[in-house]
């Protein structure tokens, strides 16, 4: 893993946003994971204006989230589907049909699931894949233990995540789905490149078991420190706590 350390949270974000920006310059039809959470509001923000000032060309670019909640549809306000649509794909070129997330309300997931895995390979594998860490140090919704072999796959959420994003919830905590649809360890380890973007200090502790532990299902961000090409970006308070 190649680790650098900006010198703030929208600094970091900067960065990430650069370097999905060049790598879509470079291959214009990239296949880009994506991610969300509050993290990725300010790396979606910094690629919107990069689109709005260099024209970087979105058309051809097949996209593919990370995961989805189990029983949303696309309209729910807490759902990845609308995330997305709010905070990246109204304000760039990217064409409808080009960008996929998993189906909450598929009626079979597991189906929705292989399905997924079938057209993330039919494009022709991922790319770059866009990472946050949740504070259990799940990567997408892969909660610990996760195995790192997984597929794409449904997954029971941890406590800790859904207080964590209960904030969007109009119910808050009791109103977050229990379960997810998510890219399996497995599916992430295979993209050819990875972008993990961890800032605040709230993320200190885990992000130090990530890059400094063993690689083991108890932290499943860890995996990547098994993936050739991984670049993390943080910021100082993520990096080192808070106070530096
Ligand atoms: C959710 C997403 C994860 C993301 C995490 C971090 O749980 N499923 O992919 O990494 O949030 O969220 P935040 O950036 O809000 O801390």
């Amino acid at each position: 893993m190649e680790i650098a350390i900006l010198d703030n949270a929208d600094k970091a974000a900067a960065r990430a946003a650069e370097h999905i920006a060049q790598a879509l310059a470079a291959r214009p039809a990239l296949v880009l994971g994506l991610a969300t959470g509050r993290t990725m509001e300010a790396v979606y923000r910094h690629l919107v204006r990069i689109h709005r000032e260099t024209g970087l060309d979105f058309s051809r670019c097949r996209t593919f989230n990370l995961d989805e909640y189990l029983g949303l549809g696309p309209d729910h306000p807490g759902s990845y589907h609308r995330y997305m649509e709010e905070h990246l794909f109204r304000h760039v070129n990217l064409r409808p049909g080009n960008t996929h997330l998993p189906d909450g309300a598929a009626p079979d997931p597991e189906a929705e699931c292989r399905d997924y895995e079938r057209r993330i390979r039919e494009a022709g594998g991922i790319d770059l894949q866009l990472l946050g860490l949740g504070v259990t140090g799940h990567i997408g919704f892969n909660e610990p233990p996760a195995p790192f072999d997984a597929p794409t796959r449904v997954v029971d959420l941890d406590p800790r995540t859904r207080a964590q994003n209960a904030g969007v919830f109009p119910g808050g905590f009791d109103a977050v789905p229990r379960r997810a649809l998510t890219m399996g360890v497995g599916t992430i380890l295979a993209a050819r490149s990875c972008l993990l973007l961890v800032t605040g200090a709230s993320k200190a502790p885990i992000l130090q078991d990530v890059l400094r532990g063993p690689a083991s299902p108890a932290v499943p961000a860890s995996a990547l420190q098994r993936h050739p090409r991984c670049l993390v970006l943080a910021d100082p308070d993520a990096a080192w706590g808070a106070g530096g």
